[in-house]
């Protein structure tokens, strides 16, 4: 099967409990990493990948997500009649025209895989990405995660999984892979297995938040039960989707950030500003200054 990816599917409708009580109201996708929301950086890296039909699965309090990409037309208005034309810019341009936003709304918090399951009447049966928003990636100068990703599914025409090396002591967080060797930065996914305790863990190769699939994962999706911490999935059906066809896990390039948690999220807020062409200078010198004070 080689088709090209067209669709990416954003599964957004997580409690968000670690951001609490920031995440009452609003989804913890729309948390600014200087001025852009998290689900804009995802977005924009899935239609750098190529990607031109966004899928959002969404739950409670997430209506700010389809505003977000939604035409705004008063505050177009406003600005328009305060000659704030730079901001009027950004506001429209949120997505290019040729991109298309999708919302399904997952009733129930059943879990990731459940999540993506829910994707399937959009989708249908055509390999796609999934991105978790949390998980912000610089691909400092690489391209974005998942366009490196695509350009490995463009070769072997199978699912890719994004992985990292992480500490051992935290492969409780992760989906970690059994990893058998290919090429640099390439391995043939031999096991998969939810959050394994450290002693339990096959490897510290664990999954960052992106995957290409091919639609075979829906049906195996399906016959999947209650996992880890009682919620469908994603890396169980995984774990079925690799006895029937091969999936591959690829290093991509570039600096993750694990914005799900709030030390990851005040790292890429730091890091992001010291690059932000705006703030650079001042941002650097404030934290020279305030480093020096706490020495
Ligand atoms: C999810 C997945 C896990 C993956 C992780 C990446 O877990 O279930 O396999 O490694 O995202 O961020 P969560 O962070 O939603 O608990």
């Amino acid at each position: 099967m080689h088709k090209k990816i067209r669709k990416a599917v954003f599964p957004v409708a997580g409690m968000g409990t670690r951001f609490l009580p920031a995440t009452k109201a609003n989804p913890k996708e729309m948390l600014p990493v200087v001025d852009k929301p998290l689900i804009q950086y995802a977005a924009e890296e899935a239609v750098e990948a190529g990607i031109d039909v966004l899928v959002f699965v969404t739950g409670r309090n997430k209506r700010s997500i389809p505003d977000h990409f939604d035409k705004a037309y008063e505050l177009e208005t406003e600005l328009e009649e305060r000659g704030k034309d730079r901001m009027l810019e950004i506001v429209k341009n949120i997505l290019p025209p040729h991109v298309s936003c999708v919302y399904i709304r997952q009733a129930e918090a059943l879990g990731l895989g459940h999540a993506v399951g829910c994707a399937r009447p959009v989708v249908g049966d055509e390999p796609f990405a999934v991105i978790l928003a949390d998980d912000l990636v610089d691909g400092e100068g690489s391209g974005g995660a998942l366009r490196q990703m695509v350009n490995v599914y463009e070769r072997f025409s199978c699912s890719v999984l994004g992985v990292e090396e992480v500490p051992k002591d935290e492969t409780h967080k992760y989906g970690v892979v059994t990893p058998e060797d290919m090429e640099p930065d390439l391995w043939a996914v031999k096991g998969i297995v939810e959050k394994p305790a450290p002693r339990d863990a096959p490897s510290n190769m664990a999954v960052v938040g992106r995957y290409i699939l091919t639609p075979r994962i829906f049906e195996l999706l399906e016959n999947t039960g209650k996992g880890a911490g009682g919620e469908i999935q994603l890396t169980d059906a995984i774990a079925s989707l690799l006895k029937e066809e091969q999936v591959l896990a690829h290093r991509f390039k570039g600096k993750r950030y694990d914005c799900g948690s709030k030390l990851g999220y005040l790292q890429a807020t730091v890091e992001y500003a010291l690059k932000h062409p705006e703030l650079q200078d001042d941002f650097a010198a404030y934290l020279d200054a305030l480093c020096a004070e706490r020495r």
